[in-house]
Parts: C-alpha cells; structure tokens; sequence
C-alpha cells in the first residue's frame, strides 16, 4: 500500500528524489524578494520605513512561520492578522516562504539606533533581568543577550524599528497579535507598562 503510494507519488513529481531539492532555496525566492516584497522590505530586507519591518537576517524558520500564519489554512482566518501581509502571503507556495525565509535570513541587518539617552539603563536591565517584582520575564531570557534570537522559536528581535517593536508589543498586550506559542509573548507584554514598552522598544533598536 504504502510502496504503491510512494510509486506513485514519485511518478507525478510529489516527491522529491533527489534530498537536496527539499532544502529551502535562497536563489529561488529572489525574483519574488526583488519584484514584489522590495516595494516595502527593501530587496536587502533592511525596509527603510519603520511600519514595514526589517527582515535582513532574520532566522529563517520565523519567517516562514510568520508567513504561514499570515497566510492561514483550511479555510480557517490568518492567524496573524495584517491586511497587507495577509494579501501578500495568499498567493506563496509553501515552498516560496521556505526559500524566502531563506533569502532574508542570508541578508545582513542595518540596525538602527537607540535614541533615548534618558532611558537607555534602565531599559537595558530590563532587557536582561526583567523585574520580578511583577514577574516580568527578561527578554534576555528568549531572544538572547544581543536580541538575536535562537532558531527555530525566537526572532532576532535587535537592530529593529523601534516603532514597530512597540506596536507588536502593545498588539501581544490587547491579544490583537496572538500567534505566539503556549502565549509566550503574551504573557510577557501583559505585564509591561506603556513606559517600560517604549524605553525597551528604543533600547532594542541600538542593540547588537
Ligand atoms: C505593501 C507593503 C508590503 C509588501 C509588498 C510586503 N510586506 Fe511584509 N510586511 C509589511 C508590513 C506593514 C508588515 C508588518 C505587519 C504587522 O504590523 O503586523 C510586514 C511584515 C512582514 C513579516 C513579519 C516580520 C516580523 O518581524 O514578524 C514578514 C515575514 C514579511 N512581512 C515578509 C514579506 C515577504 C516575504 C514579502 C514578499 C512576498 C512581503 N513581506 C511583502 C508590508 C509589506
Ligand atoms: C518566554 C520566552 C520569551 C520571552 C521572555 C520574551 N519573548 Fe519575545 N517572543 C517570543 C516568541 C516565541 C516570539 C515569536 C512569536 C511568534 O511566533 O510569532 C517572540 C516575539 C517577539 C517580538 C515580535 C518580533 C517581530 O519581529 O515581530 C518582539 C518585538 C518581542 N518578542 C519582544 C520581546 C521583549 C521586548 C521581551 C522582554 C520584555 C520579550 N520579547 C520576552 C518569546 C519570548
């Protein structure tokens, strides 16, 4: 049964023979980087407009994962909800995102910079042991000392747009945004104050 499947599957081209060909190709997302996410995301992925956020050098199974949930299944809502991504993500391949994950994570970021002096410190403890005074997690913990992240789960979260690390923080705080798994950013957003969003929003932007 299984063998007769199998044939079959292999005649009609489902399964790939050769191995390789099932890995995520960077040279294959290129026209589609270059010809239809550019227009926000810059073709590098270093976006110039902070709505619009950078994508060089993020780990490659978020973003896949990312445009997997924007682009939703089985007839079933996005579960991440944007109504530019949600259009941009319905017409990929399961195979596009892979090799677009690919083709960004290979790109270099440009980070930005922190801008408030004032509050630099202490978002910086923030960031590395939270406040458990409240039970507020250290970002540190997830995304790592320098924010890279650690693939597949956690983003590379540094060198980003400061006004789009504090929307997402406030859209996990309301449960707008909610594809996060078991909650996790959820769970942290929901302790942190406007001030505490904004200082540590800045203070990722510089960080590397
Ligand atoms: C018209 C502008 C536009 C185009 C074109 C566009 N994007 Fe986006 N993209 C956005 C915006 C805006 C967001 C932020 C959504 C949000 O706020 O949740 C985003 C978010 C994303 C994210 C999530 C990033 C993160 O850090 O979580 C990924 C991944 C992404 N885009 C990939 C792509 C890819 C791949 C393409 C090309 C197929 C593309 N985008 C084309 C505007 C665009
Ligand atoms: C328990 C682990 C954990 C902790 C602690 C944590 N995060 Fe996250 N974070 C995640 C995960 C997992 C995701 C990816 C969610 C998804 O798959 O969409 C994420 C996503 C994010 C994003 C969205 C990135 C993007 O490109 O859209 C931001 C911003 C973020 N985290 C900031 C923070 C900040 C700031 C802190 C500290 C106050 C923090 N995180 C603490 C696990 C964590």
């Amino acid at each position: 049964m299984m063998k007769r499947f199998l044939l079959a599957a292999v005649t009609a081209g489902l399964v790939a023979t050769n191995p390789a060909a099932l890995a995520a190709d960077p040279a294959k997302a290129k026209t589609i980087a270059t010809t239809v996410c550019a227009a926000c995301h810059n073709v590098d992925g270093n976006s110039s407009m902070s709505v619009n956020p950078k994508l060089a050098g993020q780990n490659a199974d978020y973003i896949y994962k990312q445009l997997k949930n924007f682009k939703g299944a089985d007839g079933k809502p996005p579960e991440r909800a944007n109504p530019i991504m949600n259009g941009m993500a319905a017409g990929l391949s399961d195979d596009d995102m892979k090799n677009l994950g690919a083709y960004f994570d290979a790109q270099k970021r440009k980070p930005e910079v922190a801008k408030n002096r004032d509050t630099v410190e202490y978002a910086q403890k923030l960031y590395r042991a939270g406040d458990a005074s409240k039970g507020l997690p250290a970002c540190a913990a997830c995304h790592g000392p320098t924010g890279a992240g650690m693939p597949a789960q956690f983003p590379l979260i540094s060198g980003q747009f400061a006004e789009y690390t504090e929307a997402q923080l406030k859209s996990f705080r309301i449960g707008e945004r909610s594809n996060d798994p078991n909650g996790m950013m959820r769970l942290v957003a929901i302790k942190m104050t406007d001030a505490e969003i904004k200082a540590v929003s800045d203070y990722i932007a510089g960080l590397r």
